[in-house]
């Protein structure tokens, strides 16, 4: 939710663009990139109407294509399994580091076949996956490696160790705007060029309607909404900061319960974003369910799971067929006990010392 200010700013921004008439291209769109490419200190950037979109922009970039694998991590939003799905590829699963819940090196390393392509970390809640080791194994292995960065904008490092980096900017995001949006942002100049045409039916940017490659989405960030990331773009870093602050607040008002073991809390750490906070329960799923009921029905906090299924757990006739026999073990034990409390740029104080008021009670209320 945009704060009132953001919203004067966002509603202006979009009133400019459509008073110009420039709604799907325009200015704002390429003046964003270059914004937005400065603001993460990576060379180029390309808007898109959506992260699913600039993912699978990203992926085919690289040339993920039919018959190719891709590894990444079961504990993410469909979004990323789905970008390797529309690249005709196969999403190989790989089991995560069991603190930072982001894909473990060792067992990428283990898992990479002759036809791997690429690596799809996810720095999933914000928190930064080990990009060091992944470009170490990438590079030993001439694998591309693309970041799945839709919950990370703002942290140090986001393409910086990648081919691609993929961002978000849907309304739930750190940076959200007024409707889907996202980009693809490379250190290569040609990958740049072949994910802006991918964006963009194929078309050779330099020549209108004509095309250079055989196949493009239509992809691109529209300007009005490009128009709006211009508005919005300098209020991310103290809006990050906001999210970094409530987060300690969370880990100091929530110490206690992480000291006597009953639950188990994220790491303070510079390379997180604090997209989403995560509270593990030490007793099991049973007693996650029982402490977000309480919260529910008695302390009136809405909670909730990033990711209720993991991706080898869907159901689908392609899941079954995939991932039936398929244990990770260290992501199905997180994601049996995890849930997330509200964080948002706006909470009060008051507020968060309302959720752990709360979640003392319900830890309390429900300790057998
Ligand atoms: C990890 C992750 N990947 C990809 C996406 C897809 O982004 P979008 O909703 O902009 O398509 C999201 C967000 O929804 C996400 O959280």
């Amino acid at each position: 939710m945009l704060t009132p200010d953001e919203q004067r700013t966002a509603v202006e921004c979009f009133a400019r663009a459509v008073a110009d008439g420039a709604l799907t291209s325009g200015p704002a769109a390429a003046e964003f990139e270059d914004a937005l490419a400065e603001f993460l200190a990576v060379p180029h950037a390309v808007a898109t109407s959506s992260g699913t979109d600039a993912l699978i922009i990203a992926l085919r970039a690289v040339g993920v294509g039919p018959g190719d694998e891709v590894i990444l991590p079961a504990n993410s939003f469909a979004a990323t399994e789905n970008a390797v799905w529309a690249c005709e590829a196969t999403p190989v699963l790989v089991d995560v580091d069991p603190v930072r819940l982001t894909l473990d090196p060792a067992l990428v390393e283990a898992a990479v076949t002759p036809r791997t392509r690429a690596i799809l970390p996810v720095h999933l809640y914000g928190r930064l996956a080990d990009m060091t080791a992944l470009a170490d194994i990438a590079r030993q292995h001439s694998l591309y490696l693309v970041e799945d960065a839709c919950q990370a904008i703002g942290v140090t490092g986001v393409g910086q160790h990648a081919d691609a980096a993929v961002l978000s900017f849907n309304p739930y995001k750190n940076f959200g705007l007024t409707g889907k949006a996202g980009a693809v942002v490379l250190r290569d100049a040609e990958l740049a060029g072949a994910a802006r045409r991918l964006a963009y039916h194929g078309f050779d940017p330099e020549r209108k309607n004509v095309k250079q490659d055989a196949f493009g989405l239509n992809a691109k960030i529209d300007n009005s909404t490009a128009a709006v990331a211009m508005g919005l773009l300098p209020r991310l870093t103290l809006n990050n900061y906001r999210r970094a602050f409530l987060a300690k607040r969370y880990l100091d008002g929530l110490a206690d319960l992480a000291a006597d073991g009953a639950a188990i809390l994220p790491a303070f750490t510079p390379d997180h974003a604090w997209h989403l906070f995560s509270v593990r329960t030490a007793a099991g799923t049973a007693a996650r369910d029982e402490i977000r009921r309480h919260l529910h029905t008695v302390g009136a906090v809405e909670t909730d799971i990033y990711y209720p299924v993991l991706t080898h757990q869907q159901q689908t006739p392609v899941h079954r067929k995939h991932f039936a026999h398929l244990t990770l073990p260290l992501t199905e034990q997180a994601h049996a006990t995890i849930f997330h409390l509200p964080l948002h740029n706006q909470m009060s104080l008051s507020e968060q010392d309302r959720v752990i008021e709360a979640l003392h009670d319900a830890f309390r209320a429900t300790a057998h």
